[in-house]
């Protein structure tokens, strides 16, 4: 199994066997990281692995998965480290099912005791991680996702890969499932929008941008798979007018 294809079989697992796992899987994830395409390359990040096994009860928080493990990324605390860290550690997760091994994000879940960030790091998110109680694959019909139209305002008829490519991006999972994602779909580019954010929701809002890397991701490696050519630019014309209630992230510039 491939990137791609872990986007269209991809679930969150939230319930997992206490076993250890092979220090290849562990230390792939590693190598993996190194050897990513970064979205920011100016944002330093570091990830850190929580052993749940051998020290139990290192982690706390809000609706916390119980697991053998959790990944926990650090970043700069830098413009955009959100949209970066949710690019970078969904690929992980992406990666990591296609080594049979599920993952939950944990977006309220901590390290017990937080160590001090003398380094300038900042703490941004846990994934749970290992291998899976039930089934690891998810039929694409099962995923609770909503249609791609529903997402997008066309403007112009798209290339058939541009449609391939948005319907990888609708699959990105996010937090309480809000898919904050719409565009404004053209033959050969996209303008990405996120949802604004109301305040009455605030508790989950602090996760769009997070949530917005996590799609990026899902569109890189979809782009990636068919063989088109992504730019990736913020264009300074793009103004909200364009979709009321929803603000300006990037537009996706593709090229066979
Ligand atoms: C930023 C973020 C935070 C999340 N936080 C939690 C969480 O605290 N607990 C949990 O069980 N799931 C959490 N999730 C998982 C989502 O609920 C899940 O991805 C979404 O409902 C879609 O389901 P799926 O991943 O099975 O496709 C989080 C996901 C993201 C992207």
């Amino acid at each position: 199994m491939n990137l791609y294809e872990a986007v269209y079989g991809r679930r969150s697992i939230r319930k997992f066997r206490m076993e250890p796992m092979s220090q290849a899987v562990l230390s792939g994830i590693f190598t993996f990281m190194e050897q990513m395409e970064p979205l920011f390359p100016g944002i330093e990040i570091k990830l850190e692995i929580v052993d749940n096994i051998t020290k139990k009860n290192q982690m706390k928080g809000l609706f916390l998965v119980e697991a053998p493990y959790y990944l926990l990324i650090y970043s700069e605390k830098k413009e955009k480290c959100d949209l970066n860290a949710g690019f970078i550690m969904e690929q992980i997760s992406l990666y990591l099912f296609t080594k049979g091994v599920g993952s939950c994000f944990q977006g309220f879940a901590r390290k017990k005791t937080e160590e001090e960030e003398d380094d300038g790091m900042t703490f941004i998110i846990a994934m749970a991680f290992g291998r899976p109680k039930g089934p690891l694959l998810r039929q694409e019909y099962e995923a609770k996702r909503m249609p791609v139209d529903s997402l997008c305002m066309y403007k112009e008829k798209p290339k058939t890969w541009v449609k391939e490519i948005l319907e990888a991006s609708r699959l990105a999972p996010s937090s309480m499932n809000n898919q904050p994602w719409r565009f404004v779909v053209y033959e050969n580019r996209v303008h990405v929008f996120s949802k604004k954010p109301t305040s009455k929701r605030a508790l989950w809002n602090r996760f769009t941008e997070f949530d917005m890397g996590v799609m990026l991701a899902n569109i890189m490696v979809a782009a990636e798979e068919i063989w088109v050519h992504l730019d990736l630019i913020r264009l300074d014309n793009i103004t909200h007018k364009n979709l009321p209630n929803n603000q300006y992230l990037l537009s996706v510039l593709m090229k066979e």
